[in-house]
């Protein structure tokens, strides 16, 4: 890019989709209709949607052209092929088994590799990774290094995993103990930070002297090799495509999620290096996903992600991508909202706890604070704290985090920097009112990922326990 001009999409847009704001009494009522809970609001009450950057992008032109092409054979589809040749073009695994979506892999990799009793070693486990991990009746065990705690650490690669208490894990639990190792790149819940090639190597190692396969969740694969580049030394000179097939080639093989760097609205994959993994794993997917084909996808879904896969890798694509989020980033911080640090690669993080010191843990100030968000500035945002945490399955306690935060999660090539310049005004209004934040309770709890269908009713102020932030916060 040019220095001396500003940032500024590399697309024009051919497309256009109109989003309404609704006035504050409304989305006040939306709110309450939806339980506090906002995957329950309708998305058109919704003018800023940075639920998730997932499935959620705008499709090139190449990509729709691509589609029509789709073959929607039962077997042996064209498409697949497509799929098959971009994906070992720009992430070198040789065999390949379609999903539905990045859990759909997780479901089948899991499936065959994962028994009862077993413990599977990452950095920070999205969700639904330790879910499936919990449903094998297995351990998911977080591992990354201490900074990522630390929202304030701006260390470069704070989703690094921890690899001597990995390997100290290990030694104490026995190599038959860890049927695999994780490391998700970027670490999404651990607030979308990188993972560093010096890392990965070391993971490789590790998996190494302990005969473990080492398996990447891939989903920001794309991203994560764009911040190795900005911030690893060695890499600066390196194009993304081929830092990314580096990190791919350090691995046995990745869960992917299309709907993030597949750049397509559903999706995925699960792949490997090795032909008898692989083997293990074609039961498992004809199970639940499909034939090895199209794996629960339409033909037309596997050409769209055999396109998204080679320009999610694109400089300029990568460079405003994640240079709209650090703006973002850049406009809090300027208003004075507290942020984890630094900015992540798909979204930007509040600090719940700095934002609502005075919201003890137990009335869930993530997700009052989202709630806040969306009632000031109809945007929707998502809690990434103690109500996703949800419970310990042995135990059924419930299972606070160390951070709480709101995630602003952006979605690829969707939104200008004008909507961002909106989110901003919206959290300076939100902070301006903090004091007079309460929290929630929860009145309506499913068993299992709590933080899609729970509703809430509101804890006044007043109803608070107090505790000592709660007495400063509030000066008494
Ligand atoms: N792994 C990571 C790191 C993810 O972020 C996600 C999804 C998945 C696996 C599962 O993929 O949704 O295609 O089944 N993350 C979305 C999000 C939902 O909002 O961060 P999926």
């Amino acid at each position: 890019m040019d220095d001396a001009l500003p940032p500024a999409e590399p697309f024009r847009i051919k497309a256009v989709e109109g989003i309404r704001r609704l006035t504050r009494d409304q989305r006040l009522r939306a709110l309450e209709a939806a339980h506090h809970n906002l995957f329950l609001l309708k998305s058109e009450d919704v003018y800023i949607d940075l639920l998730t950057d997932s499935g959620t992008g705008a499709m090139s032109d190449r990509q729709w052209a691509a589609m029509m092409a789709g073959d929607e054979a039962y077997a042996g589809s064209r498409s697949f092929d497509r799929l098959a040749e971009s994906a070992s073009e720009v992430m070198g695994f040789p065999y390949l088994i379609p999903a539905h979506q990045g859990r759909g892999a997780e479901h089948v990799l899991f499936s065959a590799l994962v028994a009862p009793g077993q413990q599977v070693i990452g950095n920070v486990h999205f969700d639904t990774t330790r879910a499936h991990i919990e449903h094998r009746q297995a351990v998911a065990l977080d591992l990354a290094v201490e900074e990522i705690y630390d929202a304030q650490d701006r260390s470069p690669f704070k989703g690094n995993l921890d690899v001597e208490r990995a390997e100290a894990h290990i030694r104490g639990v026995g190599r038959d103990a860890v049927p695999l190792i994780l490391v998700t790149v970027t670490c999404n819940s651990g607030g979308g930070q990188p993972v560093s090639m010096a890392n990965l190597t070391a993971v490789r190692a590790l998996a190494d002297r302990w005969g473990i396969p080492f398996f990447l969740d891939a989903c920001r694969f794309a991203e994560n090799a764009y911040f190795i580049q900005q911030r690893e030394p060695g890499y600066a000179g390196r194009t993304v495509a081929s830092i990314a097939r580096e990190m791919c080639n350090l691995a046995d093989g990745c869960t992917f999620s299309a709907k993030k760097d597949g750049l397509a609205n559903i999706g995925g994959f699960v792949a490997f290096r090795d032909a008898s993994l692989y083997q293990k794993a074609i039961p498992w997917a004809i199970l639940f996903e499909g034939f090895l084909t199209y794996g629960g996808l339409a033909g037309r879904d596997l050409e769209a992600i055999a396109v998204g896969l080679k320009e999610v890798v694109e400089q300029p694509y990568l460079e405003w991508r994640i240079g709209q989020v650090a703006r973002l980033a850049d406009g809090l911080r300027a208003a004075g909202v507290p942020l984890v640090e630094p900015a992540g690669g798909h979204a930007v993080f509040l600090d719940a706890r700095r934002f609502l010191p005075h919201v003890p843990q137990t009335a869930y100030p993530a997700q009052s604070l989202a709630c806040e968000l969306y009632a000031d500035g109809g945007v929707r945002g998502v809690e990434v704290g103690g109500v996703m945490a949800g419970r310990d399955p042995k135990t059924g306690q419930e299972r606070f985090p160390r951070l709480e935060m709101v995630r602003l999660a952006v979605p690829r090539r969707v939104y200008t920097d004008a909507h961002m310049a909106v989110v901003v005004e919206a959290a300076r209004l939100t902070l301006a009112s903090s004091a007079r934040i309460g929290g929630l309770r929860i009145v309506h709890e499913p068993p299992v990922l709590r933080h899609f269908s729970a509703r809430f009713a509101p804890v006044p102020l007043s109803d608070l326990p107090r505790s000592p932030e709660t007495r400063a916060a509030r000066g008494s």
